[in-house]
């Protein structure tokens, strides 16, 4: 059995933050954020707006384009490590799309890789459980988790969202070719934001400390990062991640219409269509408006190239996210 994604949508806050505005906050340039990392503005959830609002419009937009009611969705699955719910959000944008309780609806949690995974778990529920539609919804706010005083990770995300309607189909119109998936536990130190007070790598009761009941009532640390090492890690593992699933699909880069990478670093991105051997001019990049919206920017960065006509039914697409976790993946996708 195919599955092949029918429409798409996005949808971005409304407050824009450029880097001169980030010079007034903490000690950098336009030109520093702009060479290191290609960002020059990024969109911040403000006001009334909320991660659910900005999931339930790209959602809204998607269906639309791809022509299916919310009630003739079997699944939503909502990519998002930053869900306004401990919870989870996809039930919430499940009763916003006024959907019934036969849509099933549930989180994903896997950072900037969040929307890979949703796209594999799609097609399973295609393939292995016959469902129909499903919507894969990539969203985050990590500007609620940012250390706005942190020049080293502030300038560098925005909030998004952004989806896609993928339906079933005969094996001939297949437009899921292939995929390809990693996680590294190990690497997770290098990008994260844990719970605060606790020493997450201690077994309970192994510490010497005095057991405490009730527990401490527990919140997020802003996030922390090892640059470097994140910049080591994608440069390293993405190439092999795409090259493994272009094998897959029986594919080389030459058959790519489009290189599609999770909108991080521009300089990742470009070293890794360097790596590739891929022409600048089939790399889609819109880094610079909207920063790293970490599970949004693929979606995001589709459905921009998609709406202004770059993105051709036909065409091929190698799209892959990388993030914390450590967590990476590939998709090769037919539009
Ligand atoms: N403005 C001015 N100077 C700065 C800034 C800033 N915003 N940030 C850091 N600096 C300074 C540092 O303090 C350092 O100064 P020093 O030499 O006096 O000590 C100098 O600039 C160099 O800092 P580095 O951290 O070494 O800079 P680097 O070239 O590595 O660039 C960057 C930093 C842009 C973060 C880069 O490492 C990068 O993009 N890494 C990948 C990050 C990434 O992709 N993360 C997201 C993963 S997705 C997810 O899962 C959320």
């Amino acid at each position: 059995k195919g599955c092949k994604l029918i429409g798409c949508g996005s949808a971005v806050p409304t407050l824009s933050v450029s880097n001169d505005d980030l010079a007034k906050m903490v000690d950098t340039s336009d030109e520093w954020i702009s060479v290191r990392t290609g960002i020059r503005n990024r969109r911040v959830i403000s006001g009334k707006e909320s991660l659910k609002y900005l999931a339930t419009e790209a959602a809204r937009k998607a269906l639309e384009m791809a022509d299916v009611n919310p009630n003739d969705l079997d699944l939503i699955l909502m990519c998002t490590s930053t869900p306004e719910d401990l919870f989870g959000a996809a039930p919430q944008v499940q009763r916003e799309l006024g959907c019934t309780a036969s849509t099933l609806a549930y989180d994903i949690t896997a950072a900037c890789s969040g929307f890979v995974l949703g796209l594999i778990s799609a097609a399973c529920h295609i393939r292995g459980a016959g469902f129909q539609n499903i919507l894969v919804i990539g969203a985050d706010g990590l500007s609620r988790f940012v250390d706005w005083n942190d020049r080293g990770t502030c300038i560098l995300f925005g909030d998004a969202a952004g989806a896609v309607v993928v339906q079933a189909c005969d094996a001939e119109e297949d437009g899921l070719l292939s995929f390809d998936v990693h996680s590294d536990g190990e690497g997770g130190r290098h990008l994260g934001a844990c719970i605060k007070d606790s020493n997450t790598d201690n077994v309970l009761g192994s510490n010497g400390s005095a057991l405490e009941f009730p527990p401490k009532r527990s919140s997020y640390s802003c996030i922390h990062m090892n640059g470097k090492e994140v910049f080591r890690f994608a440069v390293r593992c993405v190439p092999q991640s795409i090259e493994s699933a272009l094998e897959k699909a029986g594919l080389t880069a030459s058959n790519i219409d489009w290189l599609l990478l999770h909108q991080a670093n521009q300089r990742i991105i470009d070293a890794v269509a360097t790596r590739l051997e891929f022409p600048q001019e089939q790399v889609i990049s819109n880094l610079a408006n909207y920063g790293n919206t970490s599970a949004a920017s693929i979606p995001l960065a589709l459905d921009e190239a998609v709406r202004s006509g770059k993105v051709k039914p036909g065409h091929t697409i190698a799209a892959a996210g990388f993030g914390a976790g450590l967590t990476w993946g590939s998709a090769i996708i037919r539009w």
